[in-house]
This record gives structure tokens, C-alpha cells and sequence, in this order.
């Protein structure tokens, strides 16, 4: 059963991109860990997993929601004060235990910057506990660009390098950030990268593709990337098999997995 939160603060980051932050009293939701995911109930609507967006959760969590179909469409019409449900966190999330001082390098594409944010955030936050730390960034366009603001910030640190890039580069932003033209490929080919790195990458299913040969080129094994996969899911907790593929249950064994299993079940991402 979800438990309910409020709507304490909504922020827009693009059209149709806005930051939720909910607040909570279920003791569960504390334990929420990048990667890992909670349902969204909208009241009247229905459920829809999401992850979760920011490092800390203690008595609010973030979540980056993207307005899409019916539970999103319902939610944008909420207002700050309203009450939704949450429940969780579901799925095994980033190995941030096994990442302790390791080089990192965080991958994102799009909508996969979201809970990528929940672990450069908890990295920063522990920011001793690591090696070197590398974030890239692709967008189809400029004006996706999330978390601007926290962008902003992060890129006056000097403990952590950024590499951002939009197919398309148009039109004003506030505040101005700035990105070169391309993909995450042809980031991951610029980017100071060896085979000492750990790689955490969320993005759809077309960017792993290239995105993990350019890795392998770099000398970094499929043991030593993690990604993230979305899959079309109902229960959250293994039980209806919405979320199956190749006989993995998305929501239970993933949504983070290593790599050197995804390899054995070709139909999720063809390399
Ligand atoms: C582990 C996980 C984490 C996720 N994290 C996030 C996140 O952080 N932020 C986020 O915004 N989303 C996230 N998602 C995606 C989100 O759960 C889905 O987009 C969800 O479907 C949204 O629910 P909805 O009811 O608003 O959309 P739905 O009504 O389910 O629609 C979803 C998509 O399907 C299309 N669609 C709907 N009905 C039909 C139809 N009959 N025929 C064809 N197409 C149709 C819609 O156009 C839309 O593109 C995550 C998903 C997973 C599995
Ligand atoms: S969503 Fe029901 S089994 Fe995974």
C-alpha cells in the first residue's frame, strides 16, 4: 500500500520536465538508495514507478517527472499542499558500497539524468570516499538541460569534471551553461578515461549501445559498468511479470544491472 506524501515544492526545469519534491513520514522511504525506484500513486489515476532523484531522503524525497501519460498528466495538475502516495524503494540500485574509492564515471542520457543526480549527489556528499569522478551528459537539444541551476554550481567544483553535450544548440537559457555539440559518444571518446574506471549509465536503450563499445575501447570491462533500464512495469515488487525481459524481472533484479549479465540476454540491449 502506498503511504502518502505531499507536494512540498515543485520546480520547473523544462516544459514538461518538473522537479517534485514530496514529503514524507513513512520510515521506509528513508532508505531510498540512487538507483532504486518508488511508485508514484496519483489518487483516482493510477501508479507509475520513478526514480529517485536526490541522495539524501529523510523526510522528503526529489523526483524528476516527466509529464507523459495519465498518472504524469494527473500529477501536473496538482498543486503544492496536495497528497499523493508513495511506496517503496524497489530494486537493487547503483553499488555505491562497491564504488567506494574507485575512479567513477557517470553516464546520462536525457531523462537518465535523473537518477544519475541521486548519485553524484551522494558521491559529492562523500566526496573522500572516492577517486576521480567524471559526469557525462548528452541531450537531443539545449533546452533539455536539468538541473540547470545544480549545474551551474557543479561545474565552479574542481573535484569533479563535467562533460556535457546537445545534438542541437539553440535558443536562450538562464542561467547559461555551456555544452558542445554531439552525443554521449562523442563525449565518452573525449573524456579522460581509462580502464580503472567503474561506470554507472542511465540513458535509453540506442546510447548504451554505442556508448558501451566506446567504453571498451577505452579499456573498461562489462564487469565494471552498471546501467539502468526502464522497463514497462505494474507491481514494482516481482510479482505480475510485466517488467520481464529475458527472464529478468526489472523491477526486483534491476533496475540497475551489471553489465556482464546483460550481455547473456541479447534482447535488451543489442550490442
Ligand atoms: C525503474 C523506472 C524508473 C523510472 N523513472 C522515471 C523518472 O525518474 N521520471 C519519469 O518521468 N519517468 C520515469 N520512468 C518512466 C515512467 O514510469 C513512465 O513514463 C510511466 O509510464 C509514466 O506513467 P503515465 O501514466 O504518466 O504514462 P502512460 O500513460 O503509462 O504513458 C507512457 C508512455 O506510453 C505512451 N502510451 C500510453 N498509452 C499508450 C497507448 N495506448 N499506445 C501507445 N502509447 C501509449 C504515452 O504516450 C507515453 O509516452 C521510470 C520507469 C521505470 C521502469
Ligand atoms: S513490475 Fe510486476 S513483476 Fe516487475
Amino acid at each position: 500500500m502506498p503511504s502518502l506524501a505531499k507536494i512540498r515544492n515543485i520546480v520547473p526545469m523544462t516544459v514538461d520536465n518538473y522537479l517534485f519534491e514530496f514529503s514524507f513520514t513513512d520510515d521506509s522511504l528513508k532508505n531510498s538508495a540512487p538507483g532504486q525506484f518508488v511508485e508514484l500513486w496519483v489518487p483516482g489515476v493510477g501508479e507509475a514507478p520513478i526514480s529517485v532523484c536526490s541522495a539524501k531522503v529523510n523526510d522528503t524525497i526529489d523526483l524528476l517527472i516527466r509529464r507523459v501519460g495519465r498518472v504524469t498528466n494527473a500529477l501536473y495538475l496538482l498543486k503544492e499542499g496536495d497528497t499523493v502516495g508513495l511506496r517503496g524503494p524497489y530494486g537493487t540500485g547503483f553499488p555505491v558500497d562497491g564504488f567506494s574509492l574507485r575512479n567513477l564515471c557517470l553516464v546520462a542520457g536525457g531523462l537518465g539524468a535523473a537518477p544519475i543526480r541521486s548519485l553524484w549527489q551522494h558521491i559529492l556528499n562523500n566526496r573522500e570516499h572516492f577517486g576521480k569522478v567524471i559526469l557525462i551528459y548528452g541531450m537531443r537539444h539545449s533546452q533539455e538541460l536539468l538541473f540547470r541551476q545544480e549545474f551551474k554550481l557543479l561545474l565552479r567544483r574542481h573535484d569533479i569534471e563535467l562533460y556535457l553535450a546537445a545534438e542541437e544548440i539553440d535558443g536562450p537559457a538562464l542561467p547559461p551553461i555551456n555544452m558542445q555539440v554531439g552525443r554521449v559518444t562523442d563525449l565518452i571518446k573525449e573524456a579522460n578515461l581509462d580502464a580503472s574506471f567503474q561506470v554507472a549509465m542511465c540513458g535509453p536503450p540506442i546510447m548504451y549501445r554505442y556508448a558501451i563499445k566506446e567504453l571498451l575501447t577505452k579499456g573498461i570491462k562489462e564487469e565494471q559498468m552498471w546501467l539502468s533500464l526502464e522497463r514497462h512495469m505494474k507491481c514494482g515488487i516481482g510479482k505480475c511479470g510485466h517488467c520481464v525481459i529475458g527472464g529478468l524481472f526489472t523491477c526486483k533484479q534491476g533496475p540497475v544491472f551489471n553489465m556482464s549479465l546483460l550481455k547473456l540476454v541479447p534482447e535488451v540491449i543489442e550490442c
